[in-house]
């Protein structure tokens, strides 16, 4: 079953600590770190980190200072030898560790604490046609809200495919899916070594919610997986009070 590990990020840090999180850094993402000027920045990466090699490590039964993550082509994180699937996702104060023991998994989550003019703009450039009237018809009090479910439900599917954001933002309308229709994607193997090139169906699942400042976060989850529809774990410390609304 896909396990979805939602945290919020000052809290989380307040109780493992900086520098408790950055033990578990190898050499070369201590390299990482040593790069990063935004404290925002280094804190999500330094935590989530921490937190996927927690979570790994209860998955796999091998010690978290003892994992390795290695990168692929377009910059998905894996496991060297190991059939465990996850991925990760931070905005604001909010951080995501998605796991699935069978299925290539990925997340998405936008924490929405200054709001755009330009979602009718992008939504009408970048999603499919219909999608793109969907959110410049909807009313503007919706708008921002439709465009953060089609935004993070994209994101989810084209990171579980590894590809990201070089794929395509219009290539199926996020607006008509279900969590029992799949999402059929062609995936090229020279995106993903882990998926050779041939069609893949996603199963999606969206949750909306409200932070205790009253900003909006939107968290999507997707898996690749041919028949089963999957039942996703949602684990929240927060009590954030999470609706899935689809
Ligand atoms: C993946 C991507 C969509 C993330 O965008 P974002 O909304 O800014 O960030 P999120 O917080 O949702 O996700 C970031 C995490 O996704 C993971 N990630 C990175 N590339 C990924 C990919 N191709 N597929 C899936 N997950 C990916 C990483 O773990 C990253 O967290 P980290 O930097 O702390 O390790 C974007 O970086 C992208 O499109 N990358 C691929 C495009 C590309 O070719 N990039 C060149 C780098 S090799």
């Amino acid at each position: 079953m896909p396990e979805i590990y939602l945290y919020n990020i000052a809290a989380t840090l307040k109780e493992v600590g900086l520098e408790r999180a950055q033990s578990l850094l190898d050499s070369g993402e201590k390299e990482q770190v040593d790069k990063i000027k935004a404290e925002s920045r280094l804190n999500e990466f330094v935590l989530g980190r921490y937190l996927l090699k927690k979570r790994l490590s209860e998955q796999t039964g091998q010690p978290a200072e003892t994992l390795v993550l290695q990168k692929r082509a377009y910059g998905k994180l894996y496991l060297e030898g190991n059939p465990c699937f996850f991925n990760l996702s931070h905005s604001g104060n909010y951080l995501v560790v998605a796991i699935s023991q069978k299925d290539e998994i990925g997340v998405d989550i936008e924490h929405v604490t200054r709001r755009s003019t330009h979602y009718t703009d992008i939504a009408q450039r970048y999603f499919t046609q219909a999608e793109g009237h969907a959110i410049k018809d909807a009313p503007s009090s919706e708008q921002s809200i439709l465009f953060h479910e089609v935004w993070t439900k994209k994101e989810a599917v084209l990171k579980a495919a590894g590809i990201g954001l070089s794929g395509s933002l219009d290539a199926f309308n996020a607006l008509e899916t279900h969590p029992s229709t799949p999402i059929e994607l062609l995936i090229k193997s020279a995106e993903n070594a882990a998926m050779p090139e041939k069609h893949y169906a996603f199963h999606l699942k969206h949750w909306q919610f409200n932070d205790p400042n009253q900003t909006p976060v939107y968290l999507s989850a997707s898996v690749c997986n041919g028949q089963v529809l999957p039942n996703f774990i949602l684990h929240e410390t927060e009590g954030l009070g999470l609706r899935a609304a689809s």
